[in-house]
């Protein structure tokens, strides 16, 4: 975090002891007889992750006022989906690198890493079914299909030159923003908020996960791969064509565009270092914050909908700290 940037620690204290109970859950419920299941579970899982989608839930509660247990055991289960879609992605986008240790994938190898992202999907689908509250499946459910949907889209749109900023929204609002409106929606299915309040919740998740995932997209290429724990310039390889790169293209000069186009198409990170300069020269970057910023302020439209408390408050800054982080 930059030094003058508003810290996330202090909104993260406020859910330190709760974090503690779903550290408990995560530990409990990664048990399994076949020894590699929890080996590759626990790799990942106790190398950290910022529990985000956790915290969101956590957050959410408190604002509501829900204090049941229930809380606990539906913020493992997000974490668990989150855990298997990166066991997932990783495979898919050939990663090395995620949480400053080498992937699951690269460690374990692509066949581990698969069947035990599956693990950790219906781990947490048995631990939704123990609430018994079909709300809480259908939206769950919804939730994981809906990523699933994202990432196939997002398959079909790479060394897509022509992606416009509405396809990468979409793609971003599933793979992503989706788990962190659930997140925040289900606090207030627990709570029993009435539809408004509801509404309210899924609103603020949708909207700051979407802008999590545009920063995610603006690190890529201009953050700094120790603090990320991961590798930068990912989805210029990839062909992933992400925020920076459309913004980039629309405001190229003719020679940039066809570059851009060519890199786009072919992969070839040999030019990663000319594709930097466009993107910087072009205000790409500057640009593709400011769409975060756009999203950060409709969460905080939605946290104001909520009632006042230290928790809520929390959610507001919540939105804005995210737009300042580096990891
Ligand atoms: C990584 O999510 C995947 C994206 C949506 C960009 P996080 O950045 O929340 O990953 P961890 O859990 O903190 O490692
Ligand atoms: C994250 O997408 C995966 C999901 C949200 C399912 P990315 O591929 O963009 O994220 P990183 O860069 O690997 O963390
Ligand atoms: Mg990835
Ligand atoms: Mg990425």
């Amino acid at each position: 975090m930059a030094a003058n940037s508003p810290s996330t620690a202090a909104t993260l204290a406020l859910i330190a002891d709760d974090m503690q109970e779903v550290d408990k859950v995560i530990a409990s419920r990664l048990q399994s007889a076949v020894p590699l299941v929890g080996e590759v579970a626990r790799y990942i899982i106790s190398a950290g992750g910022k529990r985000l989608r956790p915290a969101l839930l956590l957050l959410m509660s408190g604002a509501l006022g829900y204090t049941g247990s229930q809380r606990f055991n539906l913020a493992a289960v997000v974490e668990f989906i989150h855990t298997a879609t990166l066991l997932h992605d990783d495979v898919v986008d050939e990663s090395t690198l995620r949480r400053g240790r080498p992937t699951a994938n690269e460690n374990f190898g692509n066949p581990a890493s698969v069947l035990v992202g599956d693990f950790l999907y219906t781990r947490a689908f048995q631990m939704m079914v123990e609430t018994s509250s079909l709300r809480v499946m259908e939206i769950l459910a919804e939730a994981t299909n809906v990523i699933a949907e994202g990432e196939v889209q997002q398959l079909m749109n790479t060394h897509d030159a022509s992606l416009s900023e509405s396809g990468y929204l979409n793609v971003i609002r599933s793979k992503t923003a989706k788990l962190f409106e659930a997140s925040a929606r289900l606090a207030a299915v627990l709570a029993a908020s009435p539809p408004e309040i509801e509404h309210a919740c899924a609103s603020y998740g949708q909207a700051l996960g979407t802008a999590f995932q545009v920063i995610d997209d603006v690190l890529d290429y201009d953050g700094n791969a120790h603090e990320m724990g991961k590798n930068l310039g990912d989805d210029l390889r990839e062909g992933k064509v992400t925020l920076p790169l459309i913004i980039a293209m629309q405001r190229g000069n003719t020679q940039e565009q066809a570059l851009l186009r060519s890199i786009i198409e072919t992969g070839s990170t040999d030019e990663l270092s000319s594709v930097i300069s466009i993107i910087k020269k072009t205000g790409a970057l500057d640009a593709t914050r400011q769409a975060a910023a756009t999203q950060a302020q409709l969460a905080m439209d939605a946290a104001a909908q909520l009632p006042i408390n230290p928790h809520s408050k929390g959610l507001l800054q919540l939105a804005a700290q995210l737009l300042e982080r580096r990891t």
